[in-house]
């Protein structure tokens, strides 16, 4: 890390070095106590502190979501165009389907843990949190059970792909996604009388006076099939690891369950599942200090503003008296994530039936926890035994 010209301007770094693989968290940490905005070639400008991350979430009009010139939807529309599809995607998250999806979820989660052998070692990563996150995807979703494993495979390459910065990449994997949803959309056309599973209803939206087109409705299962398995898994892995290195506060949760959302919320501002969102500026703007001209690329560092000091003093202290307001784990504004409730919903149900099991997980020191590179948080692979 080099800095340019003293302390507020901002420091060059590599999301590419030794360092910063090991432990992206570390890394931000260090670079907001030095500057409040950083510079590097794949991540542009990195915004890091939580004030200056609340400016440009509340600022769309200056700091836009339009970064991309592939079709994204909602997450790549600025308002008013934004205003139109959130009408239509808000629904599918309500509070009545999340209490309809619930037992199947609960379902889920009990058979996996279920599974979990007592007297060997398991990899939480692949034995635990990726299944889940990808059953109670299909879940919410209806997917054919032959689309899980695909599916599995695409969240993996599209994550090689957005690391890489090759947009060909990027391209062929969204390419490939298409194919499996289009292939569903086609059956559920073709289906005998209307269903009522997400893909069929969103065959029947309107936005604008008129139907979503195809490609509309690829994206949004796109974007919320990114949303959800790569954010759910990794959220799995963190709250496992938080349970291993903090039996005391298990066994509080356990004792009293209805702490379990506020808890979850605060695990994960703790250690973010998801590390950063991405803008760009309409016009010239100063943030952190820095003038920065329009059409300039940003990098919201949730990873970052979430364990900023001047607003949560000590960012790894475990509190249940914080602010709800102040943590950024969904966003914020208008881009504020609409499948909360049921990433809410899925990390209960999977916490609740964890706990209720009475089975404690125990880290491994020989095989100690590899921590996951951006674009996810947490951990590629964590080791623990679940004692009975
Ligand atoms: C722990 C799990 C999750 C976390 C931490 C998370 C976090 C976030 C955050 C921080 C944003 C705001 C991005 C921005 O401002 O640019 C966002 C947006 C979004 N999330 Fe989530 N999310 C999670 C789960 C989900 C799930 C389960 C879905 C859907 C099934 C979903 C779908 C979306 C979509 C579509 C957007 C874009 C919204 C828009 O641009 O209007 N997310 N999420």
């Amino acid at each position: 890390m080099n800095n340019r010209a003293g302390d507020a301007s901002p420091i060059e770094w590599d999301p590419q070095s030794a360092d910063a693989i090991a432990d992206q968290i570390a890394t931000f940490d260090t670079l907001r106590r030095a500057c409040p905005v950083a510079h590097s070639k794949a991540f542009h400008w990195s915004v890091l502190r939580h004030a200056d991350v609340v400016r440009a979430l509340d600022d769309h009009a200056t700091f836009s979501n339009a970064v991309s010139t592939h079709l994204s939807v909602p997450n790549g529309m600025d308002p008013p165009e934004h205003a139109g599809y959130r009408r239509v995607i808000e629904p599918y998250f309500s509070a009545q389907r999340m209490r309809e999806l619930e037992p199947a979820c609960r379902r889920i989660a009990a058979d996996l843990i279920d599974a979990l052998p007592s007297d060997r070692d398991i990899e939480v990563m692949g034995d635990l949190a990726h299944p889940f996150a990808l059953r109670a995807q299909a879940a919410f979703l209806d997917w054919p059970a032959e689309l899980h494993e695909p599916l599995r495979e695409w969240v993996r390459a599209n994550h090689a792909a957005t690391r890489s910065r090759d947009p060909a990449a990027a391209a062929a994997v969204a390419l490939a996604f298409d194919r499996h949803i289009r292939a569903v959309l086609d059956e559920r056309r073709a289906g005998p009388g209307p269903r009522d599973d997400a893909a069929s209803r969103l065959l029947r939206e309107q936005v604008e006076g008129r139907e979503l087109t195809e490609a509309e409705i690829v994206s949004i299962l796109r974007n919320w099939t990114v949303g959800e398995l790569a954010t759910i898994a990794a959220s799995v892995g963190i709250l496992v690891y938080f349970f291993a290195r903090r039996p005391d506060v298990a066994r509080r949760l356990r004792d009293d369950a209805a702490l379990i959302p506020a808890a979850a919320d605060e695990i994960l501002r703790i250690s973010p599942p998801l590390v950063a969102s991405r803008r760009k500026t309409t016009c010239p703007v100063t943030i952190g200090g820095l003038h920065l001209d329009a059409d300039e690329r940003l990098t919201l560092l949730w990873a970052s503003a979430n364990r900023d000091e001047r607003v949560f003093g000590a960012p790894d202290e475990f509190r249940l008296d914080r602010d709800p307001e102040l943590n950024l784990l969904y966003g914020r504004g208008v881009h504020v994530c609409p499948g909360a409730p049921l990433a809410r919903l899925e990390l209960r149900v999977l916490v609740e039936e964890l706990l209720k099991r009475d089975r404690e997980p125990q880290l491994i020191d020989a095989r100690p926890p590899v921590n996951a590179v951006y674009p996810v948080g947490g951990f590629a692979t964590l080791n623990v035994r679940f004692a009975r």
